[in-house]
């Protein structure tokens, strides 16, 4: 075969790839296996506790599977790498805290929101609190997020730093590479406890509903999911959970 046939070839199957359609939720329930996808880096809602995967979100896609009578097969991807794969078929559903956006609804559709949150300005003791004190600044985030697009939206920041993870972000602030970091507001709760008092959270800059993304066009799967969350939502299924990992329930009010 010719460099030039296999290249053509190899630009086909890319494009049919790209083109072929989601797993239908009757192909899911036929196989009796969804493919769910997460970052497992995102203490307390995706990570790995030794080898295990755990966190709110395993435990809620669990509980979603679990609900509509499938098996779950977890995959783990970088975060920034969750939408590509999502978009090529190599999983059905994602769970990693994605915020609502109108930039992301364009590429994906979004179940109900699975929880209601926001983000937060984290920075050590005597560190900036508020937007306005960012000013003059450096500010770490992880890339691909919300907080890095509202970051930005900032004025007078001196510099945003990006991170493959979020908690690159964290660290950065410990080894005072950083001023500050923006991340989810219970995430920061977290990360301030476990820091044992080197760590204080300040003002949160920005609300968000996070929803779990299928691929775009997905409607019979996004129906299901919807009406899994419903239910387990009012079984109590969800509150305990959220107890577990929050102390609270973190459903949109
Ligand atoms: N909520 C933020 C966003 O929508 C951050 C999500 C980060 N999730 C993760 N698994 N690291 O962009």
């Amino acid at each position: 075969m010719t460099l030039r046939i296999a290249l053509l070839i190899t630009a086909l199957s890319a494009t049919l790839l790209a083109s072929a359609q989601a797993r239908s939720f009757a192909e899911i329930k036929a196989s009796g296996t969804i493919k769910i996808a997460t970052e497992a880096a995102f203490k307390p809602f995706n990570y790995y506790n030794g080898t295990k995967l755990t966190g709110f979100e395993v435990d809620l896609g669990n509980l979603l599977a679990k609900q509509m009578g499938l098996k779950v097969q977890w995959v783990v991807q970088p975060f920034d790498n969750l939408l590509i794969g999502l978009a090529q078929n190599r999983y059905d559903l994602v769970i990693a805290s994605h915020g609502i956006t109108p930039e992301r609804q364009k590429a994906v559709d979004f179940s109900n929101p699975h929880y209601c949150t926001g983000g937060a300005i984290i920075t050590r003791t005597n560190g900036p609190m508020t937007a306005q004190a960012l000013a003059g600044k450096t500010v770490a985030v992880q890339v691909g997020t919300t907080y890095l697009d509202n970051i930005k939206k900032v004025s007078n920041v001196k510099e945003v730093k990006t991170f493959p993870k979020d908690s690159d972000a964290q660290s950065a602030v410990l080894l005072g590479r950083a001023d500050a970091w923006v991340t989810d507001r219970f995430l920061g709760l977290e990360a301030v406890k476990a820091q044992n008092g080197k760590l204080v959270q300040g003002a949160m800059l920005f609300q968000e509903r996070n929803g779990m993304p299928v691929k775009k066009g997905n409607a019979s799967l996004l129906k299901e999911v919807n009406a899994a969350l419903a239910t387990v939502q009012s079984s109590g299924s969800y509150a305990k959970i959220s107890q577990q990992y929050f102390g609270q329930d973190i459903r949109c009010k």
